[in-house]
């Protein structure tokens, strides 16, 4: 069978290129079929978009296939294209030949209704070919595309952290572990896991995020940024947390907290107006389906000027504010999605950075204030999601970094040479910070669910497929 000449629906619908009366030979999976005596009509759609084409058939007696296609099988179906008589549609095929590649039978569970997010979970194998997730999977492209576009066209280079660390680089101790050790027979010494006959002959565990080794590029490449695959063993179940996430890391050198907070913004609306201006089909599926409000959330954060607000001032808000928070707030408190949401949704109605956050809940890369007591940390906070993006400007200095490490009690601290090395030889100020891809693929698309920008998401009790 020729698979090698075909035509992507694409081609077709979107960018208008087949002349029409061409032959063409179409490849996809069954959506509908509806058939009568005199004729019948086969939606077809190859996920090369959104759009479905529609095969018609005007002497069905003599297709006898057509009796065992129903929805869900794959079909190579070849004709002419013309223009469509019916509504809802440009074109069509006229079909001279049709064959049928891969049956699917009447148990196929993507039947022609509604579905619940839930019900689609269950089936993720599956899920893709409906429109939502077509069009979910589609702009995960699309926008992965522009994150490497924003970051390359100004001038940063693309960088691979390793994914096996043997540091906590949050500091939070949320980690999963790797080994080639047998979990039955594992070897001790003094009574404790003997990690030095471990395959690394030491304790590793998967990344939880690429900074630190994004921090020692930056110290040679200048503004570098990551983009890869990140773990975090957090057993909480939110619909905001996965296990297995994507984050974007940019990390300049010669930069401090403002910089930091300029790049972030200017980011994020990149990436918004990016979904807007050309990812316009699925978002019309997420503007359908999902949530009717997203287009205009989007053109909201991007006109708007983010807020810039000192934590301590935020504190005050929330103090003042007399809402009855289930977390209660004093200085010192690590923000609930609540006072978030609280700070973004009833008090700016647009998105805040808050900076200078207390030494305490913080991690311990960051650069202390004059205070004593805050660190140029910054988050970026949205209305909805909560938190999207948060990073620092770094402690650049050997001694006060050193000190706090000790200060924070971080394990295994001579590990970490390499990492005040570089604070040893020719350091420089710099900042950087992460952002979720799944928590901006959120605000994009209107889902609720971290579950349902992930592919396969990995949460705790799932990894199934
Ligand atoms: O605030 P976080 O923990 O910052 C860092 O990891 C820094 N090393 C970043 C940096 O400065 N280079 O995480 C950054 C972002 C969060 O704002 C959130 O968007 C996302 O990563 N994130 C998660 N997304 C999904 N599931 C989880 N479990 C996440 N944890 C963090």
């Amino acid at each position: 069978m020729d698979y090698k000449t075909r035509t992507k629906v694409s081609r077709i619908l979107i960018d208008e290129a087949v002349p029409i009366n061409s032959n063409v030979i179409i490849l996809g999976w069954v959506r509908t079929v509806r058939s009568s005596k005199e004729v019948a009509f086969i939606e077809i759609n190859d996920g090369s978009s959104m759009k479905n084409i529609q095969g018609v058939i005007q002497n069905p007696e003599s297709f006898p296939i057509l009796e065992q296609i129903l929805t869900g099988a794959s079909i190579r179906l070849e004709g002419t294209l013309v223009p469509s008589a019916g509504k809802g549609q440009k074109y069509e095929i006229a079909v001279s030949k049709l064959d049928l590649v891969g049956p699917a039978d009447a148990s196929y569970p993507l039947q022609k209704k509604r579905h619940t997010m839930e019900f689609l979970r269950e089936i993720a194998h599956l899920r893709p070919r409906t429109n939502t997730f077509g069009a979910v999977n589609r702009i995960r492209s699309k926008l992965a595309y522009a994150v490497h576009t924003y970051f390359q066209e100004r001038g940063f280079y693309y960088i691979h952290p390793p994914i096996i660390s043997t540091s906590d680089a949050e500091g939070a101790g949320n980690l999963f572990r790797v080994s080639s050790l047998d979990f039955q027979n594992i070897p001790k010494k003094e009574g404790r896991v003997d990690w030095d006959a471990d395959f690394f002959a030491g304790e590793a565990f998967l990344t939880v995020s690429g900074q630190l080794e994004a921090e020692l590029l930056a110290a040679a490449l200048g503004d570098v940024y990551t983009f890869g695959p990140t773990f975090r063993a957090e057993n909480s179940n939110t619909s905001r947390h996965a296990a297995e996430f994507w984050m974007i890391e940019p990390e300049m050198a010669w930069a401090e907290l403002d910089d930091n907070m300029d790049v972030a913004e200017d980011f994020l609306k990149y990436l918004f107006r990016y979904a807007v201006e050309k990812c316009t089909d699925e978002m019309e599926i997420f503007g359908q389906g999902i949530d009717k409000e997203v287009r205009g959330t989007l053109e909201g954060v991007i006109g708007a000027k983010f807020e810039r607000l000192p934590y301590t001032e935020a504190i005050g808000i929330l103090e003042r504010s007399k809402e009855p928070f289930e977390y209660p707030v004093s200085w010192g408190l690590d923000l609930q999605s609540e006072h978030e949401r609280f700070l973004t949704e009833k008090v700016f109605k647009k998105p805040v950075i808050l900076y200078d956050y207390p030494t305490k809940i913080k991690a311990f890369y960051m650069r202390m204030n004059d205070d004593g007591k805050t660190v140029r940390a910054m988050d970026v906070l949205v209305p909805k999601v909560g938190e999207i993006i948060g990073g620092s400007q770094r402690e650049e200095r050997y001694e006060v970094l050193d000190r706090r490490m000790r200060e924070m009690g971080i394990r295994n601290i001579e590990n970490y040479e390499w990492y005040l090395d570089v604070r040893r030889y020719g350091t420089v100020p710099h900042a950087g910070f992460g952002l979720g891809f799944e928590r901006a693929l959120m605000y994009i698309t209107g889902m609720a669910n971290i579950r349902d920008v992930l592919p396969f998401p990995r949460v705790p009790r799932w990894a199934k497929f």
